[in-house]
């Protein structure tokens, strides 16, 4: 099983540091969720990735940096996508970018793609990239389909078996994955809403991003390997839910009550007071522990669109989606 280390313990940066220089992988905290990480230049530790979530290899991974100067010594910066970088990092906003020609970065964590998604977390990731000395790779550290981990004990449920560190900094401050940005000259395409709401993007250049027509659905894949059915508990998920039907696991928003509780196998509530920070934060928690009741499905109430709503109703709609 996985050694859990508390990334408050000092020596912890220090022994990470070396599992990575020995190309293995370490699940790793950041403000958004658990990411498995590896160094992004080790084509054998990108492997390991992989390997441990069972994740098809075509689906491109995100490069973690620690600063602008290793950002710029693999991706090329447009003058937008350097204010976007001021702007928003360290964030939940990851930036697709054309790779530069000196780029380290394997084409195993691209997928041979010619972009880069590159993001720079906040506290402890961030620390460790520094001491790396190289981007990391990283998707989220969970198997292949499943919902995102936004605890220590939600990897160790998911990966233990698999992986032999996991560095334990709580919960995740955010608690969905970040934004992705395509930035292809002056156009911003929004490829996956997520931790930084697009709205707060849009307030800062002045106009409207690009959102393809299977981001405002909830649907198709844009961003390779963006599989509809994804984050997905086993029970099945029934959205916009204005009743709880008998054996459902129920998980109200901002309080208010819905019919048929009282034959629910389970009442939650992302956010009592219609917090949508507080709900994404609770959101893949709920949906686990929903699951974890063994109820019938999984009724989720209306959760408003606006603001982290959009990555919000994105994963419930993925969640939900049909299984093949
Ligand atoms: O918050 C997050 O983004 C977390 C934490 C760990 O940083 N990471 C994460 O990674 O969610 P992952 O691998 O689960 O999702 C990355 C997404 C995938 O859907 C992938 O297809 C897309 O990014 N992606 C990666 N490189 C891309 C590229 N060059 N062009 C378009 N999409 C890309
Ligand atoms: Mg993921």
């Amino acid at each position: 099983m996985a050694q859990i280390l508390p990334i408050s313990d000092p020596d912890t940066l220090a022994w990470a540091t070396d599992v990575l220089r020995r190309g293995d992988v370490v699940a790793l905290p950041t403000e958004t969720v658990y990411g498995l990480a590896a160094d992004a230049t080790n084509p054998q530790a990108i492997a390991a990735i992989y390997e441990a979530k069972a994740r098809p290899s075509f689906n491109p991974l995100i490069a973690h940096v620690s600063d602008m100067e290793m950002a710029k010594a693999h991706v090329s910066f447009s003058p937008l996508a350097e204010r976007l970088a001021d702007a928003f990092w360290p964030g939940a906003l990851t930036l697709v970018l054309p790779l530069s020609d000196t780029t380290g970065i394997h084409s195993l964590a691209t997928a041979g793609l010619a972009t880069a998604a590159i993001r720079m977390p906040e506290g402890f990731a961030r620390e460790l990239i520094a001491a790396f000395g190289q981007p990391l790779a990283a998707p989220s550290a969970n198997r292949s389909g499943r919902v995102s981990p936004t605890s220590a004990r939600h990897v160790a449920d998911d990966l233990g078996d698999r992986i032999s560190l996991i560095l334990d900094g709580g919960r995740c401050r955010i608690g969905v994955e970040s934004t992705i940005l395509a930035v292809e000259g002056e156009r911003l395409r929004l490829l996956r809403p997520g931790g930084v709401p697009a709205e707060e993007i849009e307030d800062m250049i002045g106009r409207a991003v690009d959102r393809p027509a299977a981001v405002s659905d909830g649907g198709a894949v844009i961003a390779p390997g963006m599989l509809a059915s994804h984050y997905a508990p086993s029970a099945p998920v029934r959205l916009n839910a204005s009743e709880a039907r008998p054996g459902e696991a129920l998980i109200r928003f901002g309080g208010l009550p819905l019919r048929g509780a009282d034959q629910a196998a389970a009442i939650m509530d992302l956010s009592a007071s219609g917090d949508l920070r507080e709900a994404a934060a609770n959101l893949f928690d709920m949906l686990k522990q929903a699951d974890a009741t063994g109820a019938t499905g999984i009724a989720v109430a209306p959760v408003p669109r606006h603001g982290l709503g959009e990555a919000i109703n994105d994963r419930l709609s993925r969640a939900a989606a049909p299984r093949d």
